[in-house]
C-alpha cells in the first residue's frame, strides 16, 4: 500500500504534491520533468481559446519573501497546446489542464476541446493579472454559473482555483460546491506591487502583479482551514508551500493535496521528493499509517 496515495473525486494521485499552474506548465518536456522528479500530478499553465501574448516585460520580480508576476496568462492557445497534450499522453504523464476563458462560452469551448485528453480540469477563475480574473471570482453567481455550465458537459473532475481577494472565501467555495465542483484550489496569487526607489517607478510594466510564495502562506492556510470547516468537497492547498513542514500544516488544516509553484522556481524540482519524504517521516513518527488520517486534524484540536 502506498501511504501517500490521494483520491480526489475519481482521480487517483500517487502522492499529494502537485506542480501548480504557471511556472513550468507551458511545455510537455517541463511538465514531464516535474512528474519524473516526484510530483504526484502536474498542472499546465492556463490555456485559453486563442493565443495570448501576455504583458510586456518586465513581468517577474523576485522578492525576499516571494515572487511578483504579471505574466498576463501568455499561452499559445488551445490548438497549439494540443501538441503538448499529445506528448504528455504519449509518455503517460497524468496532468490537470488549467483553462482560462473570458466568458462562460469560452470555458465550455475549452472543456469540449480538451475533454477526451485530460485527467481533470482546473478552472482559473482568479488570475490577478487580467481584468476578468478578479471580476469573475468576486461575482459569486457568475462563479456558480460557470462551474454548473462546465459540469453539465463533462464527466472529468472539475477543480476551481479561487482567490483570497474576495469578501468571504467560504461563500465562493460553497457556490462552487453547489454547482458541482469536485475540488477547490485555494489560493491564487494576490494582487500586489513593488516600487524601485532609484527609478521611482513600479518594477512591473503593468504596475501590479500577483504575489506568490512564502509571504502569502499564512493567508492560503487560513483559506484552506475556513473552506474545510464548511465544505464537503476536497480542498487543494496552494500558496507559499516551500518545505515539508508547510505541506503538513496545509494537510492538518484540511487540504487533501498541495500545489507548489514559487518554491519550484526558487528551490528546483527536488522539492517534490523532499516534501514527500518529510510527510512520510511525519506519518511514521506520529503513528499514522496513511495520509488520510491527518487531513483536517487541526480542526479537532
Ligand atoms: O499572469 C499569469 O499568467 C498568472 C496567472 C494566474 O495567477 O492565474
Amino acid at each position: 500500500m502506498n501511504p501517500l496515495e490521494v483520491n480526489i473525486s475519481s482521480l487517483k494521485i500517487r502522492n499529494p504534491t502537485m506542480l501548480a499552474a504557471g511556472v513550468l506548465g507551458i511545455s510537455a518536456s517541463l511538465l514531464r520533468n516535474a512528474y519524473k522528479s516526484g510530483a504526484g500530478i502536474v498542472v499546465t499553465k492556463s490555456i485559453s481559446k486563442n493565443p495570448r501574448f501576455g504583458n510586456r516585460n518586465p513581468v517577474v520580480y523576485e522578492l525576499k519573501y516571494g515572487l511578483l508576476n504579471s505574466i498576463g496568462l501568455s499561452n499559445p492557445g488551445c490548438e497549439e497546446f494540443l501538441k503538448e497534450v499529445n506528448e504528455l499522453r504519449k509518455d503517460n504523464i497524468p496532468f490537470i489542464l488549467s483553462v482560462y476563458g473570458e466568458s462562460v462560452d469560452e470555458f465550455k469551448y475549452l472543456i469540449k476541446f480538451f475533454n477526451d485528453y485530460v485527467n481533470a480540469f482546473e478552472l482559473n477563475l482568479s488570475c490577478p493579472n487580467v481584468k476578468t480574473g478578479l471580476e469573475f471570482i468576486k461575482d459569486v453567481e457568475l462563479v456558480f454559473d460557470i462551474v454548473r455550465e462546465v459540469k453539465s458537459i463533462t464527466k472529468k473532475p472539475i477543480f476551481v482555483k479561487i482567490s483570497a481577494t474576495v469578501n468571504d472565501v467560504v461563500d465562493v467555495g460553497k457556490a462552487c460546491e453547489e454547482a458541482g465542483a469536485d475540488a477547490i484550489v485555494a489560493i491564487n496569487s494576490i494582487k500586489a506591487m513593488k516600487i524601485d526607489i532609484r527609478l521611482k517607478k513600479p518594477v512591473l510594466s503593468s504596475i501590479f502583479g500577483g504575489l506568490s510564495g512564502e509571504a502569502i502562506k499564512p493567508i492560503a492556510l487560513r483559506c484552506v482551514y475556513e473552506l474545510k470547516k464548511e465544505l464537503s468537497i476536497p480542498i487543494i492547498g496552494c500558496g507559499g508551500i516551500s518545505c515539508g513542514e508547510d505541506a503538513v500544516e496545509f494537510l492538518l488544516a484540511g487540504a487533501s493535496a498541495i500545489q507548489i509553484g514559487t518554491a519550484v522556481y526558487k528551490k528546483g524540482l527536488r522539492i517534490f521528493r523532499d516534501i514527500c519524504m518529510f510527510i512520510k517521516n511525519y506519518l511514521n513518527e506520529n503513528g499514522y499509517s496513511k495520509l488520510d488520517e491527518i487531513i483536517g486534524l487541526a480542526h479537532k484540536a
